[in-house]
């Protein structure tokens, strides 16, 4: 499914690429005397909400946390439960997302997950591997920090192989050889269920991320909160280290040159 996809098409102030941790699950579970796992499983509803919405805005990138290096540290059913979510989803899920021309990839130490799951992902994956919409990013068993160590040691073996001399190694090199490698960094993060950290998310690619942090639990997110989080977005005023006299006097520029 072909869809123009340019950044300068971009309505102004509309994010490129919106990483967002889904936090809140248990707390919304407990509060209705329900199990961890009927938490995640509603979240599955935003789920669908954020990628409509994205395919209809014509934003670039969407990448979700559904689960960091450090939930393999949670009660073993709660896993074995999570990881039965991600098989019936992608299996459930990945018509529609091809329907709507979203390009799914899993992000992640995938080596990790059981052979049956990996295999689901890479079929999901090759399934969608040519769409033009939305590109769609699910991170599981992903840490920035794990991402940061896997693309340094493949830029070594490369310095090793003699392929890459060290001197050659830049910030763009680094970031190709993440597992976003191909993406916008994202510009806008958006965290629920309260609390106000990265909690290893994407360390590298948030620099200049916008950070919008929202009180809902994950299953209760709507469409007026992501709304609400794109128009916290358009009103930031992104400046890259510079001053806002310089952003100003630049945004002047351009619009002369229009
Ligand atoms: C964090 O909430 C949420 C998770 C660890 C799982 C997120 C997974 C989903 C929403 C399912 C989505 C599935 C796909 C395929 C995208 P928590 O359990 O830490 O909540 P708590 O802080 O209230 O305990």
């Amino acid at each position: 499914m072909a869809r123009a996809e340019s950044h300068n098409a971009m309505p102004a102030g509309l994010p490129r690429h919106i990483a967002i941790t889904m936090d809140g699950n248990g707390r919304w579970a407990a509060a209705r005397g329900l199990s961890r796992s009927s938490g995640h499983k509603a979240g599955l509803t935003p789920v669908r909400l954020c990628v409509e919405e994205c395919t209809r805005l014509g934003v670039e990138a969407l990448t979700l946390f559904a689960f960091s290096s450090e939930n393999w540290s949670r009660p073993a059913d709660e896993v074995a439960s999570l990881m039965g979510l991600f098989l019936s989803a992608i299996d459930g899920e990945v018509d529609e997302l091809d329907r709507k021309g979203v390009r799914l990839r899993i992000i992640g130490n995938r080596q990790a997950l059981s052979v049956r799951l990996q295999a689901q992902i890479g079929a999901a994956e090759r399934r969608t591997a040519a769409n033009s919409g939305l590109k769609l990013q699910i991170a599981v068993s992903y840490g920035g920090r794990w991402d940061i160590v896997q693309a340094a040691r493949k830029l070594a073996a490369q310095c090793a192989s003699g392929e890459l001399q060290p001197a050659q190694i830049d910030e763009r090199r680094f970031a190709a050889a993440l597992e976003l490698g191909d993406l916008a960094d994202s510009d806008l993060l958006i965290r629920t269920g309260g609390e106000r950290r990265i909690s290893n998310f994407l360390l590298w690619h948030l620099a200049y991320a916008e950070l919008y942090f929202s009180d809902r639990l994950w299953p209760d997110f709507d469409l007026a909160e992501f709304t609400r989080a794109l128009e916290f977005f358009a009103g930031r005023e992104r400046r890259f280290g510079l001053t806002g006299g310089q952003v100003h006097s630049a945004e002047r520029e351009q619009g002369l040159q229009r």
